[in-house]
């Protein structure tokens, strides 16, 4: 891949990771990712905002070859997560006179993950900005979206704004600008969803902070750009503000048959009332599709069998991602069998402390379920429905 001209002066230099399937070790890449870094160029000074991941600095060095780049004045660290910081130590040996631009929280984590020296930063505060001679760059503070230290960079006179992670999707594409917004939709969301939905109410608060800013281009760090921000900005509203929908995610998993007996059982009861059910075995699901379902649900229902006197391994693991998730759901209840007794609703209920929800009854059953164990799934459907009627959720 080349360098990529945004306008006169400023080119996409990053890095398309096309087979990467797995980010921190925990979150799948269905379709790879991209490592946005961009040139800009001033008058008087050039910028290079963030770097890519270091196994793919080659590409980064290859793009400021191509573009004869012989100095560079400032490298914006938008964000300290090495994907974007990664490779900034191999740009000040090869740019030994370019300062880090940060915030100050950043400036120490970098110092912290790259032993990067701290002679080598400037530190911005909020609205700061910093001229390249024809353009101005303004640094808007954004910490937590999705760590502390982070902070998005406003071309002025260009109106860009380089989202960093922010507005960002996992998503490998030739495309510069998004085209396939069905496809876009898809990968922003489960980007949000894995990545930004734990912290809900600052995305809004940083929404908001947007509204403040004429934008013509969003450039995040990952995914193609944004040539029509509207799109991306509208999305991202509806998923941090919106109401929770008529829906249920039901993740489970069943040993012998038993737990799953009562899951189809009671997402046929559910659909019957008019509630969506999004079904989820977890012995084979991709958790980023789960984590999706989770943006707009308004009820958990977790199923599982009981191993080992607790809840299925697989199903504890999921209950730790949805309460690290923190999604915007409103009731829980929990579902499964057992064989001679056990502790999984009481070893599940623990594992859910961030989850503001109130929990509907449990339906548990010694092996098969059986009439009154079918009876009772029954009830929890009508109550399921009830709630959300309630409540005013929608479909
Ligand atoms: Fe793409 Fe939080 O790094």
């Amino acid at each position: 891949m080349k360098p990529r001209e945004i306008k006169t002066g400023i080119h996409w230099v990053g890095a398309i990771d096309w087979d990467r399937r797995l980010f921190d070790s925990l979150v799948p890449l269905p379709d790879g990712t991209s490592y946005n870094a961009y040139m800009v160029k001033g008058s008087e000074k050039t910028a290079l905002i963030d770097t890519v991941d270091p196994a793919m600095q080659h590409e980064l060095f290859g793009h400021l070859n191509e573009l004869g780049v012989k100095r560079i004045d400032y490298v914006v660290a938008n964000h300290a997560e090495q994907d974007h910081s990664g490779s900034i130590p191999q740009v000040l040996e090869k740019f030994p006179e370019a300062k880090v631009v940060a915030t100050a929280k950043c400036k120490t984590m970098l110092m912290d993950l790259l032993e990067i020296p701290e002679e080598k930063f400037i530190a911005v505060k909020d609205k700061e900005t910093l001229s390249l001679g024809d353009r101005t760059l303004e640094f808007i503070h954004a910490p937590w979206v999705h760590w502390p230290e982070t902070m998005l960079t406003y071309a002025q006179e260009d109106k860009i704004l380089f989202s960093c992670d922010f507005l960002g999707s996992h998503l490998a594409t030739t495309d510069l600008y998004v085209k396939d917004e069905g496809q876009l939709h898809e990968a922003a969301m489960r980007y949000y969803a894995e990545i930004m939905m734990p912290f809900r109410g600052i995305i809004q608060k940083n929404l908001d902070k947007l509204e403040a800013y004429d934008i013509d281009i969003i450039a995040p760090s990952h995914g193609p750009m944004h040539d029509k921000p509207d799109f991306i900005l509208k999305a991202y509203r509806s998923w941090a503000f919106g109401e929770p929908k008529n829906t249920v995610v039901l993740p489970y998993i069943s040993m012998h048959d038993s737990t799953r007996k009562m899951v189809e059982h009671l997402v046929s009861a559910l659909a019957a009332k008019g509630v969506t059910v999004k079904q989820f075995d977890l012995a084979v699901t991709d958790i980023g599709k789960l984590a999706m379902a989770l943006v707009d649900a308004a009820t958990i229902v977790i199923g599982t069998p009981t191993v080992l006197m607790g809840p299925h391994p697989n199903v504890a693991y999921a209950a730790i991602l949805a309460n690290a998730l923190r999604p915007n759901v409103k009731f829980l209840s929990i579902i499964g069998s057992y064989g001679w007794g056990g502790k999984a609703v009481e070893q599940l209920a623990a594992m859910i402390p961030n989850l503001k929800v109130e929990i509907i009854d449990p339906v548990l059953c010694k092996g098969v379920p059986k009439k009154d164990d079918l009876a009772a799934l029954d009830k929890l459907a009508d109550s399921i429905a009830e709630k959300h009627k309630e409540k005013g959720f929608e479909s």
